[in-house]
């Protein structure tokens, strides 16, 4: 895909019933396109699972819904908001691909749940939001103690983070998730290279998560998974090629409408 059709809508009216809004999106990496004329809206309060083959824009999806990566063009709206403000207001919470993570990076666990605060104790009032991170109130540690135990990784506190195995890894950044307290987790494969004792901890937040009204979107090649877990499915193509429920969505023929091309290379 070299070309694109874009559109940049008129202001359309946000609707808060949508966690997600994207209108004729595209993206590109140094002008080979990723994703095109992507049309996507997310109820509030879904289980959303993206699928999709290799290369097929998933990534650059969460990146655009992050605001990690500027979309080309379009109209993206996140719980009724333009991505800088929903990320102003701690709307929005990632997981980002375990690839994507330099583990090398000598931080501790407790350190990295604990910047699931930052964002909110930033916008806080008074002196404290003047003051380092190492600062950060009791009430945030507080927070943070308690992502910590739902992820049973409160024995791990003082551990750098590279040292830990891929599933406990994974429940690190979830609890981080947790902390933040937001209206959406994004999370890009989080049950990759994970021990099922892991999953089953990630799943059972997630699906609390969902149960008290908030949305997960997470990008996942585990079916069986999307299955038991999710309510609603994204096929992911270079644009969406499907939306539905799962038993629509992972049917041998809606399957194939994304898959049938393989990996995706760029054109
Ligand atoms: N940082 C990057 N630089 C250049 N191309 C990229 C970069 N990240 C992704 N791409 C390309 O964009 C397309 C979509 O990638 P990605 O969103 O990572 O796919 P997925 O997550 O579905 O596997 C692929 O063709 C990939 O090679
Ligand atoms: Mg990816």
């Amino acid at each position: 895909m070299t070309t694109t059709a874009c559109i940049n809508p008129a202001t359309r009216p946000t609707s808060v019933a949508h966690a997600v809004e994207a209108h004729n999106v595209a993206a590109d990496y140094a002008g080979i396109l990723a994703l095109d004329q992507v049309n996507l809206d997310i109820q509030v309060g879904r289980f959303t699972a993206i699928i999709g083959p290799n290369g097929a824009g998933k990534s650059t999806l969460l990146k655009l819904l992050t605001g990690t990566k500027r979309p080309l063009c379009g109209y993206l709206r996140v719980c009724g908001l333009p991505i800088a403000e929903a990320r102003k207001a701690n709307a929005v919470a990632y997981v980002p691909q375990e690839t994507a993570i330099d583990w090398d990076y000598p931080i501790t666990v407790q350190d990295v749940v604990l910047s699931g605060r930052y964002g909110h104790s930033r916008i806080e009032g008074g002196f404290r939001r003047f003051l380092p991170p190492a600062f950060i109130g009791h009430r945030h540690r507080e927070i943070a103690q308690r992502a910590m135990q739902a992820m049973q990784i409160e024995d791990l506190a003082q551990r750098p983070i590279g040292a830990l195995s891929g599933g406990q890894k994974k429940r690190v950044f979830l609890a981080r998730s947790l902390a933040q307290e937001p209206r959406i987790m994004l999370l890009d494969e989080p049950l990759a290279g994970v021990d099922r004792r892991s999953e089953g901890i990630i799943l059972e937040h997630l699906k609390r998560f969902v149960a008290a009204g908030q949305t997960v979107i997470m990008v996942t090649h585990d079916l069986p998974t999307v299955r038991d877990c999710a309510d609603w499915v994204v096929l992911i193509s270079g644009t969406v090629v499907g939306v539905g429920e799962p038993d629509e969505m992972l049917t041998p023929e809606a399957l194939e409408r994304g898959y049938h091309r393989g990996e995706r290379t760029p054109a």
